[in-house]
């Protein structure tokens, strides 16, 4: 009778229990050594043999009985913290990620290479010469006499040992004249450095310098090459004009301007992008080409320049200040 209030009770408690601790101490309370079912068992020794067998066997069955309601117990238990830890643990597959920051190329650049494949695509092949220049390259060879006028147009940082920073491009073209035989047909893309700061000029800037010398080239196809480039580059016809200038390394010298609204609500005018010429023969001259057999065009364009007029930014200065806020419109 009492194995069997033990066994109910037991079952009762161990469908209760609510943790493997809690069920463990069941364990402990009914068949640890000092448990009520071996309790039982220890009064076996005391019955007569009929009464042992019956009874021995039925503390068994109960022993039996109760150890598998905790087993069972156990592995609902264990499913349980498992289901709770899995829910616990679980990764949001559908929330939405911490929002990739992208990169982009710089305003600057993507219409340096937007220049460069054009001219690629009219023959042009890309040349490069250093950033550290000195006098011969960036003025003597190109027919600036020492102390002539010309030399103040370019504002230009010296270090004082002799060298200094190319005011522009145009050295690539004695350099490319130095080292090969015409024809030449290349472009220079770089930068250039002058001591100027406003609304359309900074101190850095890019250009890309043009040089064709072959047998028979004449202005005409200078201008032929610029509206082609002018064309394919802003996609959209802007007004144009060729303005006579003065360099001394091209004879005859124009610039060319590109109709802009300055955005301070003043007269639309002209924006200068580039200057350009006839090769002078001092220049060919000067590199070993024979100016009574070849001529030439040379052209240098300012990058800068031209983006503010793609993308309608009024102030040059902006593409160099390098805020976020203003870059992340040209991806
Ligand atoms: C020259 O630099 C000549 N070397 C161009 C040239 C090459 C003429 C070959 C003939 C033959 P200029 O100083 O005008 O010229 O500059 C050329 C272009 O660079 C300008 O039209 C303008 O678009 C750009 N530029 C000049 N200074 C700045 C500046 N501080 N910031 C941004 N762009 C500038
Ligand atoms: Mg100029």
């Amino acid at each position: 009778m009492e194995v069997n209030e033990i066994q109910q009770r037991a079952l009762a408690e161990i469908e209760a229990s609510k943790n493997l601790q809690q069920l463990d101490d069941l364990r402990v309370q009914y068949l640890g050594k000092k448990g009520e079912i071996t309790a039982q068992l220890k009064t076996l020794g005391s019955m007569e043999p009929e009464q042992r067998k019956s009874f021995g066997q039925a503390v068994n069955a109960t022993r039996d009985r109760i150890n598998r309601a905790i087993t069972a117990r156990r592995e609902t238990l264990e499913a349980a913290a498992l289901e709770e830890k899995l829910l616990s643990e679980r990764v949001d597959i559908t929330l939405p990620g911490r929002g990739e920051q992208r990169g982009g190329l710089h305003p600057v650049t993507r219409v340096m290479e937007r220049a460069i494949g054009i001219f690629n695509k009219l023959g042009f092949e890309v040349a490069t010469g250093p950033e550290v220049e000195d006098d011969h390259y960036n003025f003597e060879a190109l027919n600036f006499p020492p102390h002539h006028p010309a030399r103040a147009m370019h504002d230009t940082f010296y270090f004082g040992d002799g060298r200094l920073l190319r005011t522009h491009t145009s050295p690539v073209q004695v350099r490319v004249m130095e080292r090969s035989d015409p024809p030449y047909r290349i472009i220079a893309p770089g930068k250039v450095y002058r001591s100027d700061s406003d609304q359309t000029h900074t101190p850095m800037f890019h250009q890309i310098e043009g040089l064709l010398v072959g047998e028979g080239v004449s202005m005409a196809d200078l201008k032929g090459v610029l509206h082609t480039f002018v064309n394919a580059f802003f996609e959209r016809s802007l007004a144009m004009r060729f303005r006579p200038s003065y360099f001394p390394f091209t004879e005859p010298s124009a610039e060319v301007d590109i109709g802009w609204d300055k955005g301070d609500g003043s007269e639309p005018g002209w924006l200068e992008i580039l200057g350009c010429g006839m090769v002078h023969p001092n220049v060919l001259r000067a590199c070993d080409v024979d100016p009574e057999k070849y001529t030439g065009y040379a052209f240098g364009m300012g990058i800068e320049r031209l983006a503010m007029l793609r993308y309608g930014v009024t102030d040059l200065r902006q593409f160099f200040e390098n805020d976020l806020e203003f870059l992340r419109q040209f991806h």
